[in-house]
C-alpha cells in the first residue's frame, strides 16, 4: 500500500472542561493563540502535509467550528466594499482553493477511537493522518506532519509523534516502547494508555499527531472502553501493532499543550515573540513584567 496521505481527522467533540467557562459555548479548538483558533493551526499543518480533505469530527455543539470554515458572505461583501484586501483574504484562506472541509457527527461522546472510527465513511481504505489541535507545534521548518508524512511515505509504515516526557506524567499520555531509534525514528513494540509511573514501559509520551493505516478502523471496530471507560484510539494501535510495524516519530519543533493553561499561555509567548510586528512590544512587556 502507497503511504501517502490525502485526509487528515480532526476529533473536535471534547468537553474541554478545562477551559470553562469560556468553552461554555466555544469549544476548545477554537481558542485562539494570537489571532488564529487552534483548529487553524492544526488544519495549516495538514495542508501542509499535503491533506486536501478535512474531516472534523464534532458533536451538536460544534457549530462554531463548522461556522468558522463555512463562508461568511455578509463580512466579505463589507471588506471588499471597503477595499480591505488583506483581511479579506484572510477570512477566506481559512481554507485554500481546493482543499474541502467534511463534517462528521459523533453523536456520543464515547472516546478518541470512536471519535476516528465516525470518520471510516469519509476516509476509506486509504493512510490518513489524526491531529489533535491541542497539542500546537510550533517549528520553524517543514511542519510535525509534513515531517511524518514524509517518514510514512518513504518507510510505508503508519507513524506516530513522540516526545519524552518527565516520569511523573507518563499518566496523562499513551506510551509507547520503542526499539533502537535510527534518527528520529524507532519501531514501536508496546503502546499503553496513561499507565502509572511505576509501570509505564518508558517515557516516551504519544503527542497528538498519526498518519494511520486504514487497517485501524476493523481494530476500532472491536476496541472496547479501556482507559477512562473510553474507547481508546492507543488500544487499537496496540492491536495494530500484532499485523504491521508502526513507528514512533522524535518530530522537529516544539510542542504546546494548549489543553492546558499554563500551554496555551506558552504557546501565545512563543507565537507572539515570533510575530514580525508584535515581537518587540511582547518582548518589552515581558521584561518589565518580570521586573515588577
Ligand atoms: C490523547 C491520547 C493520548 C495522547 C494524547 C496527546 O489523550 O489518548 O494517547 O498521548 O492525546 O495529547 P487526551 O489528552 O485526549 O486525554
Amino acid at each position: 500500500m502507497k503511504f501517502r496521505i490525502r485526509k487528515a481527522v480532526f476529533p473536535v467533540a471534547g468537553l474541554g472542561t478545562r477551559f470553562l467557562p469560556a468553552t461554555k459555548t466555544v469549544p476548545k479548538e477554537m481558542l485562539p493563540v494570537i489571532d488564529k483558533p487552534l483548529i487553524q493551526y492544526a488544519v495549516d499543518e495538514a495542508v501542509e502535509a499535503g491533506c486536501d480533505t478535512m474531516v472534523f469530527v464534532t458533536n451538536r455543539y460544534k457549530h462554531s467550528v463548522a461556522d468558522y470554515f463555512d463562508k461568511a458572505y455578509e463580512l466579505e461583501q463589507k471588506l471588499e466594499k471597503a477595499g480591505k484586501g488583506e483581511l479579506l483574504s484572510l477570512i477566506r484562506d481559512v481554507l485554500p482553493k481546493g482543499v474541502r472541509a467534511v463534517f462528521v457527527t459523533q453523536a456520543e461522546a464515547l472516546g478518541l477511537g470512536h471519535a476516528v472510527l465516525c470518520a471510516r465513511p469519509v476516509v476509506g481504505d486509504e493512510p490518513f493522518a489524526v491531529l489533535l489541535a491541542d497539542d500546537l507545534i510550533w517549528n520553524r521548518g517543514p511542519g510535525a506532519l509534513r515531517q511524518m508524512a514524509d517518514l510514512a511515505e518513504s518507510e510505508s509504515h503508519s507513524v506516530i509523534a513522540v516526545q519524552d516526557v518527565p516520569r511523573d506524567q507518563t499518566g496523562s499520555y499513551g506510551i509507547v516502547a520503542t526499539g533502537p531509534f535510527a534518527d528520529r525514528h524507532g519501531r514501536i513494540s508496546a503502546i499503553v494508555e496513561k499507565p502509572a509511573p511505576d509501570v509505564a514501559p518508558s517515557t516516551l509520551a504519544v503527542v497528538g499527531r498519526y498518519v494511520l493505516s486504514p487497517r485501524i478502523f476493523d481494530l476500532l471496530e472491536n476496541t472496547g472502553a479501556g482507559s477512562g471507560g473510553e474507547i481508546q484510539l492507543t488500544d487499537a494501535i496496540a492491536a495494530l501493532l500484532k499485523e504491521e510495524d508502526v513507528l514512533a516519530y522524535r518530530f522537529e519543533g516544539r510542542r504546546f499543550d494548549c489543553g492546558s493553561h499554563i500551554g496555551l499561555v506558552e504557546a501565545t509567548i512563543q507565537y507572539a515573540l515570533d510575530h514580525e510586528d508584535l515581537a518587540p512590544a511582547a518582548r518589552a512587556y515581558m521584561l518589565d513584567a518580570l521586573s515588577r
